[in-house]
């Protein structure tokens, strides 16, 4: 078990509370302020309850910015879409195991592909489902909200799911990222670090700041409290 106040955390702000109508300064000035990754969350409006953005718009960001892309998938039927997002540039594919018939199949084609897969977990999905997967998954991602919306509070029923998965985690043999995604504040990431988490996805918290870099190292300070 590795002590939390000594796994490097990965700060990735999500795009759903950017200025959509400059996505690109958007995008370059999260980079400039110290983002490790770039979530985009892709929501279809029939899996959750909004409708944010879709492959053209990663493809065309795709030009302006280094950082990896972080694709979360909240789209059902996810198969069908899963080239049109590798082709558009995305770096790691995050997909419910509720949004397609298949899991497996859909983190091997995302693995072939040579992109990084994770399995997303909604706050009543069972961490169960990733028994018989985790040779097939590189991030586990937790949700601390019902997706769809920014700017929700953090479900603190989540805490000891994030410590178990942990534990699953630290049993594989490869290694495999634990991300929260929802209502990631300051004040939130001290219990989800110590639970066992080394991944922050925060939308609201990062882009609805004045200082963008301030806001990220705030979250970043919080691994040596957790
Ligand atoms: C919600 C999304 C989140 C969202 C988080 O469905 O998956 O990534 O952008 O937003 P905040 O940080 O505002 O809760
Ligand atoms: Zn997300």
């Amino acid at each position: 078990m590795v002590d939390p106040a000594s796994r490097p955390v990965t700060i990735a702000p999500s795009l759903l509370a950017a200025d959509f109508g400059r996505l690109r300064a958007e995008v370059q000035a999260i980079e400039a302020a110290g983002a490790d990754w770039l979530h985009l969350d892709i929501m279809d409006g029939h899996f959750v309850p909004n409708i944010s953005f879709g492959p053209n718009v990663l493809a065309d960001l795709r030009r302006h910015t280094q950082l990896p892309f972080d694709v979360h998938l909240m789209i059902a039927p996810v198969d069908p879409y899963l080239d049109a997002f590798i082709q558009a540039g995305a770096d790691h594919i995050s997909l419910h195991p509720e949004a397609g018939p298949h899991l497996h199949r859909s983190l091997q084609h995302i693995r072939s592909a040579g992109k990084k897969a994770g399995v997303v977990l909604n706050p009543a999905t069972s961490p169960d489902v990733l028994a018989w997967i985790m040779d097939m998954v590189d991030i586990v991602l937790v949700m601390s909200v019902n997706p769809g919306f920014g700017g929700q509070a953090f479900l603190t029923s989540q805490l000891p799911k994030i410590a178990h998965i942990r534990r699953l985690i630290d049993r594989a043999d490869h290694p495999v990222r634990l991300a929260v995604d929802g209502g990631i504040t300051p004040a939130t990431a001290p219990s989800v670090l110590a639970a066992g988490a080394d991944t922050l996805i925060a939308g609201t918290s990062v882009f609805k700041a004045q200082d963008y870099a301030s806001a990220i190292a705030a979250l970043r300070r919080q691994e040596a409290r957790a």
